[in-house]
């Protein structure tokens, strides 16, 4: 007997769509068989009746979403951002994730990265309610980083997050850390990635623009223009090429950083680059808006041919991740900086809008394929950050995490009818499509006909592996 039968949806992996049944038993994925092959014992890998049966009829049924990069809880100034473990999670459900992965940051330099990672662990524990997990995000410039290494790869954390900026905030590693790192994890097989951005042009140029008054939003990417970004994704392509390391470039957004990536997998480098759903859906022109504090982010909105190049660059299979970058400040939170974007904390909320999102502009649109969606929200982050098969798969014996896609839904987006706590979207008002309907975690239903329904505390850390190199 199954617990949960999934029948009559389409089934979309990487690969392909099939007009297959899924069937759930203790939380793990029991049986695909062929439309109608699962149901009274005829048939399928285990055949037999199920106890609850969900009709998928008109439905995409997909390996459960998972978004690698995500900061929930995160600091500004004297405060955080505005969601809880429990509303970030519950919101990342809605958007039809069974995995976050956030950021174990060490702000606090008095404890030692695996001190950090384990307080974040505490943070999530019994809040979470899907499955989690965290990048090792080391501040420290000297060795004592390069020596933490293999002792979070040992606690299941085989990622880590260098900031190449942000020194005068206390969270940047210097070159000479970030080669050690890369060279120390390319032994093991982990990876490491970067917030690439030129640190010394990005305090230049905003000296130079405060000075001269230019800190108003319509500025901000102009003091970081693309060159910002692509000078350090060259130089830490040249220091990863050097290490023989892996490497994943956060939120890429730059047409010249994509260029550089094309270049060093061409070469046959181990070089992944992830962009962000706001990246793909906006433009710098938001900056000129009256709200145009609300999106400041770094690295900021670009023009429309990095928006176009971003799209062909997944389509290509140069981008491989798409991440939300979600960050989640109100609205107030972004204008206690004055309307200056050197005081306004970066970063935009939208972990529950990635999937209509890419589904809407991309999918809707002819930009990608159904099964690109499914690789770049699902397959390559449980690949690249060491889940698959556990996770970002349908198939036996893997975790029974499952999203079922309704592409006939719409909404227009409103921040009223989200979940998180930020009480704005960058996406207000857009008409989105291809809303998650039916989310399950280690076969338990979290969503249903999209209302949240899942439990507090259910989510548990993910102990990720090495990947094969
Ligand atoms: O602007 C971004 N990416 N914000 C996210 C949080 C951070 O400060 O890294
Ligand atoms: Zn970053
Ligand atoms: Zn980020």
């Amino acid at each position: 007997m199954y617990d949960i039968l999934i029948k009559n949806g389409t089934v979309v992996t990487h690969e392909a769509s099939f007009d297959w049944d899924v069937a759930i038993r203790d939380g793990k994925t029991a049986a695909v068989g062929v439309r109608g092959s699962l149901e009274g014992g005829s048939g399928g890998s285990c055949g037999g009746a199920a106890k609850e049966v969900v009709d998928a009829s008109g439905k995409l049924v997909m390996p459960g979403l998972i978004d690698p990069h995500v900061h929930i809880h995160h600091p500004f100034k004297d405060g955080f951002s505005a969601d809880d473990f429990y509303s970030a999670t519950v919101a990342a459900a809605c958007g039809g994730d069974t995995t976050v992965l956030d950021f174990a940051i060490q702000w606090d330099q008095s404890f030692d990265l695996s001190a950090t990672a384990q307080n974040r662990n505490s943070q999530f524990e019994g809040d979470a309610v899907i499955d989690y997990s965290f990048h090792a995000c080391p501040t420290v410039s000297s060795m004592e980083t390069v020596e933490q290494v293999p002792r979070l790869i040992e606690a299941g954390i085989p990622s880590f997050k260098l900031y190449m900026t942000y020194s005068r905030q206390g969270r940047m590693c210097d070159d000479g850390v970030l080669y050690e790192v890369l060279k120390q994890t390319a032994q093991r097989g982990a990876v490491v990635g970067v917030h690439a951005e030129n640190d010394a042009m990005c305090m230049f140029n905003s000296d130079q623009f405060v000075k001269k008054g230019w800190d108003v939003p319509r500025y901000f990417p102009l003091c970081k223009g693309n060159l910002v970004e692509a000078e350090a994704v060259n130089r830490v392509i040249y220091m990863n090429r050097e290490a023989g390391g892996s490497l994943y470039l956060f939120h890429l957004t730059a047409r010249q950083s994509l260029a550089l990536v094309k270049e060093a997998k061409g070469r046959g480098e181990n070089v992944t680059a992830e962009t962000c759903t706001h990246y793909l859906l906006l433009n710098s022109d938001r900056y000129d808006r009256e709200d145009g504090v609300n999106f400041i982010c770094s690295p900021p909105l670009r023009s429309e041919e990095d928006r176009e190049a971003l799209w062909k660059g997944i389509r290509e299979g140069f981008i491989s991740v798409v991440s939300s970058d979600h960050c989640g400040f109100t609205a107030e939170m972004k204008r206690r900086g004055g309307g200056r974007f050197p005081a306004t904390p970066n970063g935009l909320p939208g972990v529950e809008l990635r999937l209509p999102a890419v589904y809407t502009e991309g999918v809707k649109k002819g930009r990608i394929s159904i099964n690109k969606l499914v690789e770049i929200l699902s397959v390559n982050p449980a690949k690249v950050f060491g889940m698959y098969p556990q996770k970002g798969a349908i198939a036996c014996g893997s975790d029974a995490d499952i999203t079922i896609v309704d592409p006939a839904k719409k909404k227009v987006v409103s921040a009223a009818g989200l979940h998180s706590p930020a009480d704005w979207s960058p996406y207000d008002g857009m008409e989105l499509c291809g809303f998650a309907d039916t989310v399950i975690s280690k076969g338990k239903f979290v969503v249903r006909e999209g209302s949240f329904c899942g439990c507090r505390g259910a989510g548990r850390f993910v102990k990720r592996m090495c990947s094969e190199r």
